[in-house]
């Protein structure tokens, strides 16, 4: 099991050889809470959380996230303006960042007095050297303030805080958890759940088979080690894994005709035509998302196990699709706890090679970033009733395009029989819905179009709370927060552009 990287924070404890005064222990104190504020709020891939248990879908890890609010709120960002949070009570929350020079504490008593002055109520304190002190070789220190003060009083509150303080700023706590910016930035996203891991879970077919187990083991690492821009490992298949997938591509391949839809079959005759799949030989990712890169842009990395609902969720929106490499044991080749090679190249890959679920899945995880836990879940739960488990209405009839389905063969003949119930995809009632992880599933949504989905998911999504908006730049696979005029002026030029160029192939025609 890949171990995490541990963020590099320091404790400072109150030690007995200090040669601080006994006075100054709550200052000793302080810095401590406050380095371990600090280490709670690490970038998700360097904090130390502990790997948790998840069931096959994303959506309990999402909500387990958010009940327990463990999911980090990223790094903090200091802002150029104070941060208000008005109360009922006439009263609002001011956050302080300032220096205060340590010349026998003076500063430190002049600030006291300004609380006292205004009857500041002091909600948290914390303090560390100043970073000005630590370039100087100084023993200034940096405080951090959080106090309620009386709305009218708060210019003159600050202003005299100025006085008798230096560089006086505002911290603005940053809600919004971390999440990728650019393409590389996944390498970070490899947070991993293993609940189903054949080396933790006793109902794993694999568990009392130490071959497959040491063998899963090798594939996990070459994908722990993978960083984005190497290639993609080359897997060397043993002729039992080969026999594994061939049952797994001939059950299914029976149903594919009359159960899959269009857009799948289409990609699957492609790639079967390019002899990228085929009963004989499990596909190499290198290929296959080669395949994928030329019709939707959606390219592959390799993942060793089960990802966090965010991280996996914020791979779409880069249009990178997280694929296991290791297959299911041949004990049970109808049967997967866990994502294996063949729920994702037969349930996933032939879909992503669609434009418009290209673009819907990359909505989906667009739409996933620097969302809140509650959102996540979500986010994670359309994720399940339509890439998962969606139908869709081709010709009057009800098609699967969920990978959960068409890599399932006895789901994928129960959706489609009488007894499931149908709703329509509705993003908001969707986005509730209980869902079933232990045996199929009682309700399944079925849509219109993925034209139809997308543009409702859209509409959805835009219903998320977040203080900024994103837009994916294609040409450097990064993602530009729209969070100054100048950002968006720019995105409105090329936007402006891609029109004159629409403009005038309409011109052309028609002078056709
Ligand atoms: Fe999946």
């Amino acid at each position: 099991m890949p171990k995490k990287k541990s963020g590099k924070v320091t404790a400072i404890k109150p030690s007995p050889k200090s040669s601080f005064p006994s006075a100054f222990f709550p200052v000793i104190y302080v810095l401590f809470c406050f380095f371990r504020k600090f280490a709670s709020i690490i970038p998700r891939p360097f904090s130390n959380i502990p790997l948790s248990g998840r069931t096959r879908s994303l959506i309990e890890d999402a909500r387990r996230d958010r009940e327990s609010g463990s999911s980090s709120p990223g790094p903090s960002r200091c802002g150029d303006s104070f941060v208000f949070e008005e109360e009922k009570s006439g009263k609002v929350t001011l956050n302080i960042l300032f220096d205060l020079k340590n010349e026998k504490n003076a500063g430190f008593f002049k600030a006291g007095k300004v609380f006292e002055t205004f009857e500041a109520k002091l909600l948290h304190l914390e303090s560390r050297p100043s970073r000005k002190s630590k370039k100087s070789g100084g023993d200034d220190l940096e405080f951090f303030m959080k106090c309620e003060v009386h709305c009218t009083d708060t210019d003159i509150f600050i202003n005299s805080i100025k006085r008798v303080a230096d560089d006086v700023r505002i911290v603005q706590e940053e809600k919004i958890p971390w999440f990728p910016k650019k393409i590389s930035d996944l390498d970070k996203c490899n947070h991993l759940m293993t609940k189903y891991d054949p080396d933790l879970d006793q109902d794993h077919p694999g568990f009392s088979d130490p071959e497959y187990r040491k063998r899963r083991g090798i594939i996990s690492e070459l994908a722990f080690k993978y960083k984005h821009g190497d290639p993609l490992p080359v897997m060397e298949y043993t002729p039992e894994e080969i026999d594994t997938w061939r049952e797994v591509y001939r059950t299914l391949g029976g149903l594919y005709p009359t159960h899959a839809c269009r857009q799948f079959l289409e990609a699957l005759g492609q790639l079967e035509s390019e002899c990228l799949y085929g009963e004989d030989k499990i596909p190499q990712l290198g290929e296959v998302s080669a395949f994928l890169k030329e019709r939707t842009g959606f390219q592959l990395r390799p993942v060793a196990g089960l990802l966090s609902a965010r991280d996996f969720l914020a791979s779409l929106a880069f249009r990178v699709f997280q694929c296991t490499q290791y297959i299911r044991h041949p004990s049970a080749p109808m049967h997967s706890p866990e994502p294996d090679c063949c729920h994702e190249l037969l349930g996933h890959i032939p879909m992503l090679a669609d434009k418009e679920f290209a673009q819907f899945s990359q909505e989906i995880g667009l739409a996933s970033l620097g969302a809140l836990d509650e959102d996540i879940e979500k986010m994670s739960t359309l994720y399940w009733f339509t890439v998962e488990f969606g139908l869709c209405k081709q010709n009057g009839t009800v098609k699967a395009y969920g990978a959960g389905l068409l890599s399932s063969y006895g789901e994928l003949l129960y959706a489609l029989s009488n007894e499931p119930q149908y709703k329509p995809f509705n993003p908001i009632e969707t986005a509730v819905q209980p869902y079933q992880d232990q045996s199929y599933q009682p309700v399944y949504f079925v849509s219109e179009s993925f034209e139809d989905t997308k543009h409702k998911l859209r509409q959805y999504s835009s219903t998320i709370q977040k203080p900024f908006s994103i837009r994916y730049d294609p040409y450097t696979c990064s993602m530009e927060v729209l969070d100054e005029p100048s950002k968006i002026q720019n995105a409105l030029g090329q936007m402006r552009d891609d029109l004159k160029i629409l403009h005038k192939a309409l011109e052309r025609l028609g002078q056709k």
